[in-house]
């Protein structure tokens, strides 16, 4: 059995069903070329059949990807694998991932199938798919609460029609991490063998909504399982999936213990997670394994002190070998485009000469009132300046009026609506109220405020305010990230940001 445990990302595909993480296909492409960066060997990159925005993805990620296979997923049915297909065919390495659900349960209430239906339709869709590419994957949906021995008659049947990636999905993080390894065990003791004699690698991914998902990911691997499938930040389905940089790190600090080795840059890490955190515009927690910011922080008198007399005592990994940057000021009112261009490359952007000058520019503006200039202000700028996509509403202009006496908060906003320049006032409780009613009058669409969160990016009463808000529109859902030194003005940018996200997804889907 080999040493090395397949890295299999499905961030794109799993982790855009999470809530309100749905991204563009400009985000998706930003993601992807980072996730290639970070070394995983395969990205999901959609579910073609499901509709024409992910086919798009799916599609322009595999022409784009250089190292890594680009998987697409495909139910047990001729047209999503057609579809899976004709979405991969110019990647350098395609993947076709096909799934059907295994358990009782889900086989006589949602599929209205008999096990022997089922394991027909598995050779039929993996015969199929074969045709197209020996890159096959194959998923028993449910494989957690499958019959062991039907489990292993259904991957015979994916084997023998040509399958050499087995999945077995905890679909409803159900598994224990006992119970699982044995299961996964199970499965790679009683199936056959690949009648061309290649490897069948046995993979896994697991849910998280016992708080499982990544210690039955690695039980598995300790059983056999040489796939893993996670997501950057274990977003995902409910609860989420076992989060890749958990599972990564456990492999990479625990080598003594499990003897594998990965295709990951750890130090890729951190400006990963950072990325799919803006994107999806839901802030790292402070307490999350790995990345948050209390991951290395030590408050108290006795850590610090062994810290300070040697590292190991309460530090088993060094920030530096997930790429968190040391919080060095870097920029002032005086730094010149040659310390910045050097900082953007530092940060992992690779933008143009024209890019570096909207940052540059950007830069010196924020430094009229904020006087120490962070990496993770630059991040900011460069993803709020140049990054972002092109918008159907953009804001102008915006004016306060708010006293605890005489006339309620008001707020004037001025903004554009597909370039026309637009102009409303509005009453509020307060003075963000206020701007959200203005907004909402000059786009016409009725919205609640499902949640509102206010950080700071950095540290200092000057700091850059990082807003997020989630709004739902006609049942829809969406998320919006602003930040701005002003946080009316940050949050006037994540309520906007967030109704752009709604109209592109209108248009993509
Ligand atoms: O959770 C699950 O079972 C899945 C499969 C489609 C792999 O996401
Ligand atoms: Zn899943």
């Amino acid at each position: 059995m080999s040493d090395r445990v397949i890295i299999f990302d499905t961030t794109l595909r799993d982790g855009e069903q999470s809530p309100g993480s749905t991204m563009s296909l400009e985000e998706k492409i930003r993601l992807a070329r980072r996730l290639e960066l970070l070394g995983v060997d395969v990205i999901e990159a959609g579910y073609p059949a499901s509709s024409p925005g992910d086919f798009k993805a799916v599609e322009t990620i595999a022409g784009m990807c250089e190292h890594a296979e680009v998987a697409g997923l495909a139910r047990a049915f001729v047209p999503d694998i057609d579809a899976a297909w004709n979405a991969l065919k110019g990647a350098k390495k395609p993947r076709i991932h096909i799934f059907v659900a295994t358990s009782p349960l889900h086989m006589e209430f949602k599929l209205r199938k008999t096990p022997a239906e089922v394991l027909d339709q598995i050779r039929m869709a993996v015969s199929h798919a074969v045709r197209y590419t020996p890159n096959v994957e194959f998923s028993c949906e449910d494989a957690s609460r499958s019959e062991p021995d039907f489990l292993v008659k259904a991957c015979n049947e994916a084997i023998l029609a040509g399958a050499r990636t087995i999945n077995l999905p905890d679909t409803v993080g159900y598994a224990q991490p006992e119970d699982f390894s044995a299961l996964v065990a199970h499965v790679i003791n009683n199936t056959v063998k690949a009648p061309d004699g290649q490897e069948v690698i046995f993979s896994v991914h697991c849910h998280n909504d016992l708080g499982m998902a990544v210690a039955n990911t690695l039980a598995a691997v300790k059983a056999g399982a040489r796939q893993v499938e996670a997501t950057v930040g274990g977003i995902g389905e409910r609860a989420g999936n076992a989060a890749l940089e958990e599972v990564v790190m456990a492999l990479h600090v625990r080598k003594d213990y499990y003897g594998l080795e990965t295709g990951v840059t750890t130090q890729q890490i951190y400006p990963t997670v950072r990325l799919l955190s803006r994107i999806v515009a839901q802030p790292i927690p402070l307490n999350k394994p790995i990345v948050g910011a209390n991951a290395f922080a030590h408050e108290s008198g006795i850590h610090q002190d062994g810290v300070l007399k040697h590292r190991g005592t309460y530090e088993i990994m060094d920030p530096d070998s997930i790429g968190v940057p040391a919080n060095t000021l870097i920029m002032g009112k005086h730094s010149g485009r040659r310390a910045l261009t050097s900082k953007i490359q530092a940060l992992g952007y690779k933008l143009n000469d024209e890019q570096i000058d909207m940052v540059f520019a950007a830069m010196k503006k924020l430094a009229d009132v904020k006087k120490n200039i962070f990496d993770e202000d630059i991040e900011a700028l460069i993803l709020e300046e140049v990054l972002r996509i092109p918008d159907k509403y953009e804001l102008v202009h915006l004016g306060i009026h708010s006293s605890d006496i005489g006339v309620p908060p008001t707020a004037m906003i001025v903004m554009t609506v597909d370039g026309e320049e637009k102009q409303k006032s509005a009453f509020g409780v307060g003075p963000i109220d206020a701007v959200f009613n203005a907004i909402a009058k000059i786009t016409n669409h009725p919205y609640t405020l499902d949640r509102y969160s206010v950080n700071a990016i950095t540290g200092g009463s000057d700091a850059q305010g990082e807003v997020t808000v989630r709004l739902v529109q006609n049942g829809r859902k969406a998320v919006g990230r602003g930040s701005h030194p002003d946080v009316i003005n940050a949050s006037a940018r994540a309520f906007i940001n967030a109704l752009n996200r709604l109209a592109k997804r209108h248009e993509e889907h």
